[in-house]
């Protein structure tokens, strides 16, 4: 990594070379496909073969995709992944102990051996629908790691937080309470996305300043409690209607090494444009 001074972000053969903490960064962008309840086995196998065709032809190794089907369609998925390219497998949720009679549930054993490599855990739509809390919500991150898979951990303050001023605090809560508990080691492995959870499918976005700042904060509160090194190699993430038109302001952003796409990831017609927006 090559140390400079006082530059602000830009975009080179597609990867991104940011200012964090004054220094330059080279490191494929991330881009998780959140496909949430949407798809069904066909659907996403053609998804997924369509991604893999356009894959091939930009010959890009600059971008790091996820791909995040329903549990049921991953290893269908899995079987289409090629390792010579740059797609990768996650699932949505997984449970919080390592088995037993849970009807209904996954483990992460089971997710690991399925080819997944990462999971999303503490998403706004967990968080609210299911009401995980942020003591399940650690010991789902613990256990994913325990399985060898990266969680992208989430986190996000509801509309009424920002507007009280109290939205950083909120934020420092989320990861306090479900994260720092970790090791450095094991935190190296996580993956942050903010994503405040009133832009999440609704077109509502914060400004590029509120975004920087809260990167900002959570790489501080990561700098505090372990060291600066650690808080300027974990990978954050931005998500919240992010779309084809926006997504290079987002990559814009100091301290945003990523995005996490919902609505934008589900349709090639979207997913595709946002790709070319990137490179
Ligand atoms: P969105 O969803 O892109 O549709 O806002 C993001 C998410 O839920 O992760």
């Amino acid at each position: 990594m090559a140390v400079c001074g006082y530059c602000c972000s830009f975009v080179v053969i597609g990867y991104q070379i940011n200012n964090h903490f004054n220094a330059y960064r080279m490191k494929p962008i991330l881009i998780a496909a959140n496909w949430k309840m949407h798809k069904t086995l066909s659907e996403g196998q053609e998804l997924t073969s369509t991604l893999i065709n356009w894959l091939r032809r930009q010959k890009t190794s600059e971008l790091q995709i996820i791909l995040l089907p329903s549990f049921i369609h991953l290893t269908a998925i899995h079987s289409l992944l090629a390792s010579d390219l740059p797609l990768a497998l996650g699932a949505q949720n997984c449970h919080d102990k390592a088995s037993g009679a849970f009807t209904g549930e996954v483990s992460s054993a089971m997710l690991a051996s399925a080819g997944v490599q990462y999971v999303l855990v503490g998403h706004s739509e967990r968080r609210g629908v299911y009401q995980e809390d942020h003591e399940v919500l650690a010991a789902k991150v613990d256990a994913a790691l325990a399985e060898g898979i990266r969680p992208i951990f989430c986190c996000g303050e509801p509309s009424h937080e920002r507007t009280q001023h109290t939205h950083e605090a909120y934020i420092v809560k989320q990861l306090e309470k479900s994260l720092l508990h970790l090791s450095p080691a094991q935190l190296a492995q996580v993956i942050i996305a903010y994503e405040p959870v009133w832009a999440i499918g609704t077109g509502h976005i914060p400004d590029a300043d509120a975004i920087a700042a809260m990167q900002k904060s959570i790489r501080a509160v990561i700098a505090r409690r372990y060291t600066p090194s650690l808080a300027e190699d974990v990978r954050l993430l931005y998500g919240g209607s992010c779309n084809a038109q926006n997504v290079q302001s987002f990559l814009a952003i100091e301290g945003v090494d990523g995005v996490l796409v919902g609505n934008a990831s589900v349709q090639a017609k979207d997913f595709l444009p946002l790709l070319e927006a990137v490179l």
